[in-house]
């Protein structure tokens, strides 16, 4: 195969978009998908804006390889994204039309002559994908997440470049901590799965690491911080997942825990911390880290791994394999079914050996 030799495709124009929370990295795999798409198999790409309410709206646009070049460092993504659920809310108003939001879609998938849509995004996008292809779309899905929860792929693109800011983070609060004699918990994003605070908890020495899975003791977290002054550790660093919970509130169905929360904070770090500081009298502070973990450039690894995934998704249009999702396997690049994910959180099992690391090395897990 000469270098530049353009090779055959049965994919000859695809549709791409960026659905759900943005991350670093999503430039990177849009440019890894487009690139390969392009250079190797002379594809022509139409980007859609701002998710699936770009195909609703029909505002999509002929990309040029000056779009997806230039890209790879850059933070975001350059078709914008929105949480645009069809299925969920179906119908949408224009004026005085009320449409159906699937067959807005269906409509603008096929006025645009795609042969195949690329969705890249998380749990939310790729059961959306499931479903438009069961409607008869063709569909690749590609796994972002800065949550990690993706089942089928060892890792998405987005959670090493958030682990790294939420590392730096929590490094930065050990200094502060130990010059006030305080407890500081930071709050790192991770709705329902934890694999964020867990492994930037690691990474950063956290003395408590509260992920979801695990519904905490406060009584349990006392102990451990009193036992830490006791022994001569005047600060404590508590890293929390935005989704952790005490066994309490674990207890109570979805609307007795948001009435809990609106009563006592909707932050779970700030509830945290005032609930340390009812039980152990030590001043305690907390941060809440938000969507600095979803901005600026990719690390090293997102960036490999979101071009890894973009051009083998370019392969599996080349090849008319519709209906997948590429993703991470140990060290290799794969695709599997999209039903895999579909409506789906992967969350972190609790015989995970990161747990026991964590715990190893003295670690307090909230129980
Ligand atoms: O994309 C995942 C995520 O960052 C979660 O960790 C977080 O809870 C959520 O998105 C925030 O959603 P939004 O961007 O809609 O505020």
């Amino acid at each position: 195969m000469v270098m530049g030799e353009k090779r055959t495709s049965v994919t000859k124009t695809f549709g791409i978009l960026t659905a759900g929370g943005d991350c670093p990295g999503l430039n990177a795999a849009i440019r890894g998908v487009c690139r390969a798409a392009y250079n190797r198999y002379g594809m022509s790409i139409i980007g859609i804006a701002n998710g699936f309410t770009g195909l609703i709206e029909e505002n999509a646009r002929l990309l040029k390889p000056g779009d997806f070049s230039g890209i790879l460092t850059q933070g975001g993504t350059i078709l914008g994204a929105s949480r645009e659920k069809p299925f969920k809310h179906e119908t949408y108003e224009a004026g005085d039309i009320v449409g159906d939001k699937v067959l807005a879609i269906k409509d603008t998938y096929h006025k645009l002559g795609l042969d195949c849509l690329v969705l890249l995004g998380g749990n939310g996008t790729h059961t959306t994908g499931y479903k438009l292809a069961c409607e008869g779309l063709n569909i690749i899905g590609l796994p972002k997440t800065i949550d990690n929860d993706i089942v089928g792929t060892d890792r998405s693109f987005g959670f090493h470049s958030a682990l790294s800011i939420g590392t730096e983070a929590i490094d930065r609060l050990h200094s502060t901590a130990q010059s006030h004699s305080r407890v500081i918990v930071i709050e790192l994003m991770g709705h329902k799965a934890g694999w964020l605070a867990l492994y930037a908890g690691v990474a950063g020495g956290g003395d408590t690491i509260l992920i979801p899975e695990i519904p905490y003791d406060v009584n349990i977290i006392a102990r451990h911080l009193k036992e830490r002054r006791q022994s001569g550790k005047h600060f404590s660093i508590v890293v929390a997942a935005e989704g952790a919970m005490s066994i309490e509130e674990s207890r109570m169905d979805k609307k007795g825990r948001k009435k809990y929360r609106l009563e006592h904070g909707p932050s779970t770090a700030y509830r945290i911390a005032r609930e340390i500081s009812d039980e152990t009298g030590i001043e305690s502070r907390a941060t809440v880290l938000g969507y600095v973990q979803r901005g600026g450039i990719p690390s090293a690894s997102d960036r490999v791994l979101a071009t890894s995934l973009g051009t083998a998704a370019a392969d599996l249009l080349a090849r008319g394999e519709y209906g997948r999702m590429v993703a991470l396997d140990g060290n290799d690049i794969v695709s599997i079914d999209l039903s895999v994910p579909e409506g789906k959180v992967k969350a972190v099992p609790l015989d995970h050996y990161m747990i026991d690391t964590a715990r190893a090395v003295g670690t307090c897990m909230g129980v």
